[in-house]
């Protein structure tokens, strides 16, 4: 499933969960990579508890070719809601060079390699939350430059720390620097997803000023050819979209509004709105043309739409959606429900479906988090 995490606009930041295994895929070749070569250290499992002394393994990263050393700049950029596999060679690198700076990446607790546990039922997530990913930071940014200063024979020497990050690890950066401006001099936050919004109907709102009114209206008129197929022959419509595994419905049109809302959010719409304006101009089918698109662009990772792989508590390559799933439901939200007038998305993409899926993914062990969903 593509979790989406590189976005222009802030309203197309978070998809539900969906938005990991894209920035993956952005950077998955080697060359792209400043580094890959990982380094460990033991992280504090509970910030909050004065008695629980447990660690974790957290994985980081570190690229010192343009480093100023010993003073110059240590630039932490933050890993979000995926798996961390090295230091992306990007326009921090740029800047790296710029300022003679150190680059660093922590990544996220949970995710990647840096799972505390083994297995990913609902009571061994309790310490996943962006507030312990807040302190682990900290705790990280710590370490490291008492590990700078060991190696160069120094004490109390802090260089300028500044944190960066995208979407949900943008967040991250924002709160980070409010939260410990003595640790950092600066934040680049960007697309950062700073408000956790219950009913995001803001999302399909802003696909639709994005899709422009032709492509808008296409896309309204499949969410409705969809409808009513579903309703008359569900098996069907889904194996058009190669969608079949997709038992629910929910997460099947759920499926269906992010295959369609990648094309915005990641800047490449005309490859959705050309065909579809061009079929509807042409009178050809459009559900065969949508579904052409999806099966060339958004079948990857489509399992993680489906809520049996989603409860699945062993770790592996896909667990990124189950555990975004979690901090969605218990803290941050953005579930991007259809508006109540005027919709793309299907309008049973509703906040029924989004609290039934947290219900079924994280209550069987444990009910508090769900309590805390709702009251949230
Ligand atoms: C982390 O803790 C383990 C177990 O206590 C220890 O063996 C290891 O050396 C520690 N690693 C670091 C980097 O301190
Ligand atoms: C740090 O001190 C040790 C022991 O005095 C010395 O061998 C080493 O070269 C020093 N390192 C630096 C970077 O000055
Ligand atoms: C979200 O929308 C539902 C109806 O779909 C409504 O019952 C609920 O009160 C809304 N919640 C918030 C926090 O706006
Ligand atoms: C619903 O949306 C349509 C199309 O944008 C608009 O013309 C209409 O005024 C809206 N109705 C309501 C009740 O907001």
């Amino acid at each position: 499933m593509k979790f989406s995490l590189l976005l222009l606009f802030l309203f197309l930041l978070i998809s539900n969960g969906v938005v990991e295994a894209r920035t993956h895929h952005l950077v998955t070749d080697d060359s792209k990579y400043l580094t890959k070569e990982a380094l460990w250290f033991n992280q504090t499992l509970d910030h909050f508890s004065p008695i629980d002394h447990r660690q974790f393994g957290q994985r980081y990263y570190e690229f010192l070719d343009d480093f100023r050393v010993p003073d110059g700049p240590i630039f932490l950029k933050i890993c979000g809601e995926a798996s961390c596999d090295g230091i992306p060679n990007d326009y921090t690198s740029v800047l790296a060079k710029k300022f003679g700076a150190a680059l660093v990446s922590l990544e996220h607790r949970y995710y990647g390699k840096s799972s505390p546990f083994k297995s990913l039922e609902t009571e061994n997530l309790r310490y996943l939350s962006s507030k312990q990913a807040l302190f682990d930071l900290a705790v990280f940014r710590n370490y490291y430059q008492e590990s700078l200063n060991a190696k160069h024979n120094r004490t109390n020497i802090e260089n300028s720390w500044f944190v960066f990050g995208v979407s949900y690890s943008g967040a991250l950066s924002a709160w980070f620097r409010l939260k410990f401006p003595h640790l950092v001099c600066g934040s680049l936050a960007s697309s950062a997803v700073v408000l956790a919004v219950y009913n995001f109907t803001e999302f399909d709102k802003q696909i639709g000023v994005s899709a422009g009114p032709d492509c808008k209206a296409a896309l309204q008129e499949i969410t409705k050819l969809v409808d009513d197929k579903i309703l008359t022959d569900g098996n069907a419509v889904k194996a058009l979209f190669g969608a079949s595994e997709l038992k629910i419905d929910g997460d099947f049109l759920y499926f269906l509004a992010d295959a369609a809302v990648t094309a915005f959010q990641y800047g490449n719409p005309d490859a959705l709105c050309s065909p579809l304006v061009e079929a509807k101009k042409s009178g050809k089918n459009l559900l065969d043309a949508y579904a052409s698109y999806v099966k060339d662009n958004y079948q990857e990772g489509i399992q993680t739409y489906d809520q049996q792989h989603l409860k699945k508590t062993d770790l592996s390559e896909g667990s990124g959606g189950r555990l975004w799933w979690f901090q969605v439901c218990t803290e941050v939200a953005y579930f991007q429900i259809a508006p109540s007038n005027d919709s793309i998305r299907s309008s049973k993409v509703d906040t029924r479906h989004v609290s039934f899926l947290s219900l079924v993914l994280f209550l069987t062990s444990n009910i508090r988090w769900i309590l805390m969903t709702f009251k949230s």
